[in-house]
């Protein structure tokens, strides 16, 4: 027997201006986009923005449907916008921000299981890191990439 430790860092700022000018943008954007969100049913407002190495930015938020499933994260819509308009451009950051209660949240949500199973084979497709910024009012925290937040990944190769 073996055993195996994983380690997942996170970079967690408590001010905002501690990071980059790229970075604020970001965080601003997905802001924004969080305020455009159609969460009737969770009024939770979540916004994405991704920047591409192109330096394009491209935004997105939850929509969800009176049949639940039918609902996509803001995640996965801006991942798939971006990847739809420029298919043969890698994705540099992601900033995920999340308006509820009248609020934005104060402490990061990170992105749900099938967020990062998508975000990851994006990675994957460029092989290039996607840092993840993930926005509170009180911490922010920085992933450097997907691979950190799913480790034990099943991906392409598993099909061959
Ligand atoms: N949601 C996101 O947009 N991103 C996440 O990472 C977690 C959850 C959305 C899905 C649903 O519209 C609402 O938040 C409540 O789960």
């Amino acid at each position: 027997m073996k055993e195996i430790e994983i380690k997942t860092i996170i970079f967690e700022y408590n001010n905002i201006n501690d990071l980059s000018e790229e970075d604020r943008k970001l965080i601003q954007k997905a802001k924004n986009a969080a305020k455009r969100a159609y969460a009737p049913y969770s009024k939770f407002n979540v916004g994405a923005c991704i920047l591409l190495e192109n330096g394009e930015f491209i935004e997105g938020n939850n929509q969800e449907n009176a049949a639940y499933p039918s609902g996509l994260c803001a995640e996965r819509v801006a991942l798939f916008y971006a990847n739809s308009l420029y298919p043969d451009v890698a994705v540099k950051t992601l900033a995920v921000a999340v308006f509820t209660k009248n609020q934005y949240i104060e402490n990061p949500i990170p992105p749900c299981g099938s967020c990062r199973q998508v975000l990851l084979e994006t990675e994957k497709r460029f092989n290039k890191p996607i840092k993840l910024i993930l926005t509170g009012e009180k911490a922010i925290q920085i992933i450097r990439e997907v691979k950190d937040l799913l480790p034990l990944s099943f991906d392409q190769k598993m099909l061959q």
